[in-house]
């Protein structure tokens, strides 16, 4: 006879679970772990069972072996909701984050109003370096719950991680913003407002309005961070420009013309120059677009871009930059991991100078290649010190004769900062004398270093 059939039998099984549930509200996790196999194993209500046994065989510890029941309901019921979010959650708890991630996803697909696990899927997506799409959940919980305050928090944390502190001051920076302006208008009036243009590195869409408040009609408009790229959008849309602005969130190097630009660019912009001018990769960029983007007779802006210097004396800065004694010991060696840089911020930052400003390197940003380069050359100081490096900042040839320069005398407040290199170390200058430098690039960094470094 099939004992399954039988009043018996299900009365048996029935006896087993309740005396397991038992057992599991009493915390008797190894007890009730023995009664659910054994309901399991009279074939009872399996999908009401296996929750029960993974959430006590979880209790007791043993991950896998929940994961493994949790498998075993979704073997039977592949979408079952609560089966996937506490298989997810037990994964994340073993740093299984692909598995888990791909739980959440199905789950989230399930029941995209379940904010619970949303958040997991948040959390589990910006634990897993994806940022971008971690801040995208984040705001669908917070939809859902507009009052939870760690989905916003954890919004605002990844959204800074992600957007460097300088670009609001960048955006406030008038002198920066009037300059770029003034030059978009010049090329606009040359080529006209149907010219297609293309600005490579959209931030908060702010050169591209410029074009299209001068009348541009044919706008493409790229930037490598998706979240930059999706609240730019926003912005160009509540501002009007929508239709002449077409936001890519790509890098300028993954756009292809005829698929993202509909013909080579009569009008480059782009304003990617870091403080210490190289940083943000403007050379590879503005070769790339060179070659693929733009036509053979483009204006490009900026055009140049030079990296202007000081020799400089300071306290503040020579403690950031060298150390020799710290409480009574000798940590001089400690000098060769010093930073080879240091942002400084003119009104907050003593320093003084020993020596007239020169040149440290100059760009061609027209060229279609750049090679790295190194220079000798003498600087005379003018005043006796003790030089702790060169405050550096930028000369940018933006079009014709508009130049725009955060000169260290005249500009302490913009989005731009100056930059100590820092000498290996400090260096006692004479007043009359000359210090021998090695200058130039490598393409990616800027080169300030004393000749003979090596050997001092
Ligand atoms: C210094 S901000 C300037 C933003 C805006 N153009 C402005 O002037 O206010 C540079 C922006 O370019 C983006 N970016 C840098 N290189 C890029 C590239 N090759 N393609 C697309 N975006 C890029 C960065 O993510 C950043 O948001």
């Amino acid at each position: 006879m099939n004992k399954q059939a039988t009043g018996e039998h299900v009365n048996s099984a029935r006896l087993s679970l309740e005396r397991a549930m038992q057992l599991h509200v009493d915390g008797h996790w190894e007890c009730a772990e023995q009664h659910y196999l054994q309901v399991l194993l009279e074939d009872y209500r399996s999908t009401d069972v296996l929750p029960l046994l993974a959430s006590v065989v979880a209790k007791r510890g043993d991950i896998d072996l929940a994961v493994h029941y949790w498998d075993r309901l979704l073997s039977i019921q592949p979408f079952h909701l609560n089966a996937l979010a506490a298989k997810g959650g037990l994964l994340y708890k073993t740093g299984r984050l692909t598995e888990a991630l791909s739980c959440f996803e199905i789950a989230t697909g399930l029941a995209p109003d379940d904010a619970l696990i949303r958040n997991n899927l948040a959390v589990a997506l910006a634990d897993s370096g994806r940022k971008d799409e971690a801040i995208i959940e984040f705001g669908h919980v917070l939809r859902l719950q507009p009052d939870n305050v760690n989905a916003y928090h954890q919004m605002r944390r990844l959204s800074s991680a992600i957007v460097p502190f300088w670009h609001i001051p960048m955006m406030n920076d008038t002198r920066r913003n009037d300059c770029f302006e003034r030059a978009i208008r010049r090329a606009l009036a040359t080529r006209g407002s149907s010219a297609q243009i293309l600005d490579i590195g959209t931030g908060s869409g702010l050169l591209s309005m410029m074009a299209a408040r001068e009348g541009a009609t044919n706008i493409v408009s790229c930037e490598t961070v998706p979240t930059i790229a999706r609240v730019a959008q926003e912005i160009v849309a509540e501002n009007g420009y929508g239709e002449q602005i077409k936001v890519i969130g790509k890098s300028s190097t993954a756009l292809s013309v005829g698929r993202d630009i509909p013909a080579k660019a009569d009008i480059m912009i782009s304003e990617i120059l870091s403080s210490d001018l190289l940083a943000e990769d403007v050379l590879s960029t503005f070769e790339d677009a060179r070659r693929r983007l733009i036509a053979e007779d483009a204006i490009v802006i900026p055009k140049a871009a030079s990296a202007m210097g000081c020799l400089v004396a300071s306290e503040t800065l020579a403690a950031y930059s060298h150390v020799r004694m710290a409480s009574g010991f000798n940590v001089a060696r400690f000098n060769s991991l010093a930073p080879l840089r240091l942002p400084i911020h003119g009104t907050m930052t003593e320093w003084s100078r020993l020596s007239n400003d020169f040149e440290i390197a100059s760009l061609d940003l027209t060229s279609a290649a750049h090679e790295p380069e190194l220079r000798a050359v003498s600087i005379p100081v003018i005043t006796s010190g003790t030089a702790v490096g060169v405050v550096q900042w930028m000369q940018v040839d933006l079009i014709d004769d508009i130049v725009f320069t955060n000169h260290p005398d005249g500009y302490h407040d913009g989005g731009w900062l100056q930059v100590l290199h820092v000498l290996p170390k400090p260096m006692p200058v004479e007043a009359g004398s000359v210090v021998d430098f090695l200058l130039g690039h490598d393409r990616s960094t800027l080169i300030v270093l004393p000749a003979g470094f090596a050997t001092s």
